[in-house]
């Protein structure tokens, strides 16, 4: 599980961030839908619009039938009124009809594809990225995107449309009046724009800081146990706390910043149509302007006032998707592996059989570029269907030798080998086929036991597969559960204990009768009897597979022909393990410290 890290940083380049070129990335997954896209927002400038043809047929009435006192006229034009309210509801329920579906096409494409991503980022990745701002990436984020995508992507162009066509109308009808209702345009135009630089930043933090939540959250249900063990719930509650009030300070920022551009937005407006009303009035007492172009003039303003108005929402909600799209593609810039393999330089051919490490070093992508190697000139030879015992201190870089066997990590220097071939110049796919793993933490899947058993073997794989590894393991009690090995285990199913999972992890490693079998400290969490046991069938496994197997008991390390002393990233021995007894002080320590006598040779 990865630790929480201080993700929540400032933004970055806020002020350069050009918030169209971000959205723009959005394309390739729009690119489908566009045509029913524009059709929808085609119909909706077309409903705006009709509802703009309103004034003028209150000016005809007023003008005309109702100034000839001609109630037939009024009735005609009350349904003209009601045809055309009518059309423009019409129109914006077909625009929504348009838009629903290809949107959730669109978010769910998207979620597929961070996944997929996810799953072929290397370790080295998610070892750098709290999961918290992962799972926000992909549930809140895309949630704004689809928003953005239904509301204010095809409402910032509706809106746009209508305006100029409202304010060409206005113009037209009286152009020293409309040159009234235009004032304000420009202090709200330098408003929106400071406004969206300010609210770009805010948006990030606050998205980023629910990211942060969402990591405390995970890591607690995750933790649970210990945190009631240690009785820590009171200050995980006030982490909680604390990071919640954080996120809270952010919204009200941004819903202050909202109040601020929302009060000028309307208050302006408002004012011009007040000073647009007195002017227009006293024209009209004047005789110098009809009363129906009055009447036509301010409903068309009035008719503007929600496109208008909308404005500073449909501006912040872009932002908050420019930052969605950004902090979307953030991750899926990461490279992933390399799929595919890089040809072998120098193969040694068949002479150098087994697994082999070359002067192998490595250092922690993450570390400090000064730091002393995690490993350092690591020269190991496993030959062919022999198994080697990894013996050292805690922290001397045991697990990390085993996960550059599968490429978890790639190796800093040096080189690694199966049967002669560079680990490098397989794909990655024929080298898991190859290796089979079990890491000191077995993981087991929200799935049956039995397909979390079968995940190490070849789709072809079948009961019987199952039943010799689940027996190899010691893991035979599977059948014994409620539904057998259909019986659902992992986070929504049944628990098992500790021993009980590493079984499994042992028989999932087992399953596909792998050539090269990599286990990490398998057998620790068993009791004396079962260890035994398991070891008892392992023996049978490890007399035709190649295996690399990290032991702290001397039970385990008997299991190995030959025992390899990891000190401090170097390999300081090689022997068997009656010989390093004899000649290794620190290995003869790390043997005695276990409390077991090792005076059977078995
Ligand atoms: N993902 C990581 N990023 C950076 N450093 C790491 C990472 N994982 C382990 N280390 C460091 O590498 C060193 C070796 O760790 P490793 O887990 O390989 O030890 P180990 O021999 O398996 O120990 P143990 O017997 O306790 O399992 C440690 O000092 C650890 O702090
Ligand atoms: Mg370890």
């Amino acid at each position: 599980m990865p630790t929480t890290r201080a993700t929540t940083k400032e933004p970055p380049k806020t002020g350069d961030r050009s918030a169209v070129r971000t959205l723009l990335r959005l394309w390739p997954y729009v690119r489908p839908v566009r045509v029913r896209l524009f059709t929808a927002a085609f119909v909706a400038v077309l409903a705006s619009c009709t509802g703009l043809v309103i004034p003028l047929v209150l000016k005809w009435m007023v003008d005309g039938p109702v100034a000839d006192r001609d109630p037939a006229g009024v009735w005609l034009g009350a349904l003209y009124l009601l045809l055309l309210g009518l059309a423009e509801a019409l129109l914006f329920g077909l625009r929504r009809w348009l838009v629903a579906r290809p949107l959730s096409g669109i978010e769910a494409g998207m979620r597929a594809d961070l996944y997929r991503h996810l799953q072929r980022l290397p370790v080295a990745f998610h070892d750098r990225w709290a999961s918290g701002q992962l799972l926000s990436r992909g549930t809140t984020d895309l949630m704004l995107l689809r928003m953005f995508l239904a509301f204010p992507l095809t409402f910032l162009l509706v809106n746009g449309v209508t305006i100029l066509v409202g304010v060409v109308i206005m113009l037209l009808q009286d152009w020293t009046l409309g040159l009234v209702i235009l004032g304000p345009a420009v202090p709200v135009m330098v408003t929106c724009l400071i406004f969206e630089r300010r609210y770009a930043h805010v948006a990030r933090l606050a998205q980023d800081q629910v990211g942060d939540l969402t990591t405390v959250v995970e890591e607690s249900v995750l933790g649970i146990r210990i945190i009631k063990g240690f009785g820590r719930h009171r200050s995980q509650a006030r982490a909680f706390r604390e990071l919640s009030r954080t996120l809270r300070g952010t919204e009200l920022r941004k819903a202050r910043l909202l109040a601020t551009i929302w009060g000028v937005i309307v208050t302006l407006p408002e004012v011009a149509i007040g000073a647009a009303l007195v002017l227009g009035a006293v024209q009209v007492a004047d005789g110098s302007l009809s009363a129906g172009t009055l009447v036509a003039f301010l409903s068309t303003a009035l008719a503007l006032r929600w496109p208008v108005d909308s404005i500073g929402f449909l501006l912040a909600m872009s932002q908050e998707a420019a930052t969605a799209t950004e902090r979307y593609f953030e991750v899926m810039d990461e490279a992933p592996e390399e799929p595919t393999a890089v040809p072998s330089t120098d193969s040694t051919g068949g002479k150098d059989n087994g697994l082999r490490f070359h002067d192998v070093r490595f250092r922690y992508p993450d570390a400090p570029y000064d730091s002393p190697p995690v490993l350092d000139r690591i020269d190991l030879h496993i030959r062919p269907g022999e198994s080697m015992a990894l013996v050292g201190a805690t922290g001397s870089g045991k697990t990390t030798l085993t996960a550059l066997v599968p490429r978890l990590h790639e190796v800093t220097s040096g080189r690694i080998t199966l049967d002669g071939e560079d680990i490098t110049a397989m794909s990655r796919e024929a080298l898991r086929a190859l290796v089979a793993v079990a890491f000191e933490e077995p993981t087991l899947f929200s799935a049956s036991v039995g397909d979390n058993v079968l995940m190490g073997a070849a789709d072809s794989a079948g009961a019987a597969e199952l039943n010799r590894a689940l027996s190899v393991a010691q893991a035979d009690f599977a059948h014994a559960l409620p539904q057998g090995t259909d019986t659902q285990v992992g986070e929504q199913g049944l628990s098992l204990s500790g021993g009980q999972r590493q079984r499994l992890a042992l028989a999932r490693a087992v399953v596909g009768r792998p050539r090269f079998l990599v286990l990490d400290d398998p057998l620790s969490a068993l009791d004396v009897h079962t260890e035994a046991a398991v070891e008892a069938a392992l023996r049978d496994v490890l007399a035709d597979t190649t295996a690399l197997i990290v032991a702290h008991r001397p039970s385990t390390v008997l299991l190995a022909d030959r025992v390899a002393l990891l000190s401090r990233g170097r390999i300081t021995a090689v022997g068997t393990h009656h010989e390093l007894l004899r000649s290794n002080a620190e290995y003869a320590h790390l043997m005695s410290g276990t409390g077991e006598a090792e005076e059977d040779d078995r």
